[in-house]
C-alpha cells in the first residue's frame, strides 16, 4: 500500500474528549470514527487490525475443533420470552418493533438462538459433542459508554456454545476453551490472565473472566503475583485429551486471581505478602459453563443409549473482538503513539522515502516494496513529498513495529536502515538483508489479512 493513495486521516490535536490512551490514539491513528455514542465506524486501518484480531480467533477456534457459523444481529423476541431472559435482561437490550408490531431485540448474546438451532436438528447423543461459535456484531445499550471501543454499544464478539452429554464432557469443553483462549491471547501479544469471576446475567457457576492488567481497567482485580509468569507459550496440547485441557486449567487458575466478584479477603491473606497484588484489569473474554440452564427452558434434549431423554449440558464463551483493540494499545504504547504486537499490526513494516523524487531513492523503496510483498508481506510505503519528521511521527503514531528509511545518503554506501519501534534500535543493512530479516521475522506470525 501507498500512503499517497491510502485513507489515513491522522489527527495532530489530542481529541479533548477521548479519557483513555488507547481511545485517543485510535483517534488520532485514523482508525475509528465515532458515528453516535457508543457506536463506530472502522476506518482502514483500524479495520485492517479487527481483521487480524477476529483471525486469530477463527484460527484458534477452529484449531480446538470448534466450528465457525453465523447468526442474524436482529432477533425475534420470542425465543427470550420463552427462556424467561426477556424481561430478566432489562435496559441493555435494545428492543425494536418490527412493522407488523413484532417484537424483535439487537443480539446481545445468542444462548437462545443457537439452543433453538441445536433443538431443531438434534435429538441423539450421537451427535455430541458439539462446539459452534460465531463473530459477529452485538449491540448493548451501555448506560455509559466510554473509552471507545472498549466499551462501545455496537461491538465485535466472538461467542462459542458447547453442547455436550454430560457435566464431565461440558467441563472439557470449558477446559478446551481455557487453553485455546491462552493462545489466542498470546498471539496477540498479551497476557490475559483467567481470574475466577461472576456469572452475571448468562448465569452459571463455573466462570473464568481473562483479564489484561492495565491502569485504565474498569475492573478490580487481586491476584498471587506468580500468575504472571505462567506462560502458554508455543507448547502442543491435544485438544481432544481431557488430562492435558485439564492440566492446563489447573496449571493457569490454581493461583489466586479474582475479580472483585468473587474476591476472599482471607483466602487472599494466605498468599506470601510480598506477592499479594491488587490491580485494575480490562476484561477481554469470558468462559461460563452453566449446565441445562438453557437446556431445560427451551427443551434442548437428546436420547441417551439407554433410549432415555436428558437435558445437554451447555457453556457459553465470548471473547471481546473490538474491545481488544483498546486493550492491545492501552498494553502496549508509549508517547510517540501506538506499539502494535507482530501478530496483529495493520502492516508488517513501513518504508519511508526521505527524498521522495529522487530517482534513486524512488526505485530503491520499490524494489523493497516488491520484495516484502512478493514474500507475503504487507508493507506501507509513505511515498509523499513530505519531510522526513513528518513521515517518522505518522509511523511512530499508528505503531508499525519495524521501519525501513531509505535515503540517498545511505545509497551511497549500499545501505538503508531498519528500526524497531519497541526499542528505538536502528541498523544499517543493504536492503536485500532488510528484506531477509523482516521474513524471519514475521515467519511464526502468518495470519491472513485484508
Ligand atoms: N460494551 C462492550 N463493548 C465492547 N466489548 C464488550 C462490551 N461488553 C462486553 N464486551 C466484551 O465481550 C466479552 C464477552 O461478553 P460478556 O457477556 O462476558 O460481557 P460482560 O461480562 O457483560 O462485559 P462487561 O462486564 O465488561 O460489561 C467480554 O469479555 C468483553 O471483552
Ligand atoms: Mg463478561
Amino acid at each position: 500500500m501507498r500512503l499517497s493513495r491510502y485513507f489515513l486521516p491522522v489527527l495532530k490535536e489530542t481529541p479533548a474528549d477521548a479519557q483513555i490512551v488507547s481511545h485517543r490514539l485510535m483517534l488520532r491513528a485514523g482508525m475509528i470514527k465515532q458515528s453516535s455514542a457508543g457506536i463506530y465506524s472502522w476506518l482502514p486501518l483500524g479495520f485492517k487490525v479487527l481483521r487480524k484480531i477476529e483471525n486469530i480467533v477463527h484460527e484458534e477456534q477452529m484449531r480446538a475443533g470448534h466450528i465457525p457459523m453465523q447468526m442474524p444481529t436482529l432477533q425475534s423476541a420470542d425465543l427470550w420470552k420463552e427462556s424467561g431472559r426477556y424481561d430478566a435482561y432489562g435496559e441493555e437490550m435494545l428492543r425494536i418493533k418490527d412493522r407488523h408490531d413484532r417484537d424483535m431485540l439487537y443480539t446481545p448474546t445468542a444462548e437462545e438462538l443457537i439452543t433453538d438451532i441445536f433443538r431443531s436438528n438434534v435429538s441423539s447423543y450421537k451427535d455430541l459433542p458439539l462446539t459452534m461459535y460465531q463473530i459477529q456484531w452485538k449491540f448493548r445499550d451501555e448506560i455509559r459508554p466510554r473509552f471507545g471501543v472498549m466499551r462501545g454499544r455496537e461491538f465485535y464478539m466472538k461467542d462459542g456454545y458447547n453442547f455436550d452429554l454430560t457435566k464431565e464432557d461440558a467441563l472439557h469443553a470449558y477446559n478446551r476453551h481455557l487453553v485455546s483462549y491462552l493462545r489466542t491471547y498470546e498471539r496477540m501479544g498479551l497476557q490475559a490472565i483467567p481470574m475466577r469471576a461472576d456469572g452475571g446475567p448468562i448465569g452459571g457457576d463455573y466462570t473464568h473472566e481473562f483479564l489484561v492488567l492495565a491502569e485504565t481497567g474498569e475492573s478490580e482485580v487481586f491476584y498471587d503475583s506468580a500468575v504472571t509468569d505462567l506462560t502458554f507459550g508455543d507448547r502442543e496440547i491435544d485438544y481432544d485429551s481431557v488430562a492435558q485441557c485439564q492440566g492446563v486449567l489447573e496449571e493457569f487458575t490454581s493461583k489466586y486471581a479474582r475479580t472483585d466478584e468473587t474476591h476472599d479477603e482471607a483466602l487472599f491473606n494466605e498468599i506470601p505478602e510480598e506477592r499479594r497484588r491488587v490491580a485494575r484489569g480490562i476484561e477481554v473474554g469470558q468462559i461460563f459453563y452453566f449446565g441445562t440452564k438453557y437446556s431445560d427452558a427451551l427443551g434442548a434434549q437428546v436420547q441417551t443409549t439407554e433410549g432415555e431423554k436428558v437435558s445437554v449440558h451447555m457453556g457459553s464463551h465470548g471473547i471481546g473482538v473490538s474491545r481488544l483493540l483498546g486493550a492491545i494499545i492501552e498494553a502496549s504504547h508509549d508517547d510517540k503513539g501506538i506499539i502494535w504486537p507482530e501478530g496483529v499490526t495493520p502492516f508488517h513494516a513501513g518504508i519511508v522515502n526521505l527524498k521522495q523524487g529522487d530517482a534513486e531513492a524512488d526505485a530503491a523503496c520499490e524494489a523493497i516494496e516488491k520484495a516484502l510483498v512478493a514474500a507475503g508481506l504487507e508493507p506501507l510505503y509513505d511515498d509523499r513529498k513530505e519531510r522526513a519528521g513528518g513521515k517518522f511521527a505518522t509511523m511512530d503514531l499508528i505503531g508499525l513495529p519495524w521501519r525501513i528509511t531509505v535515503g540517498p545518503r545511505g545509497l551511497k554506501n549500499g545501505v538503508v536502515e531498519l528500526t524497531s519501534r519497541r526499542t528505538g534500535e536502528s541498523e544499517e543493512l543493504a536492503p536485500e538483508a532488510a528484506v531477509a530479516k523482516l521474513i524471519e521475522i514475521y515467519a511464526n506470525h502468518r495470519v491472513v489479512g485484508l
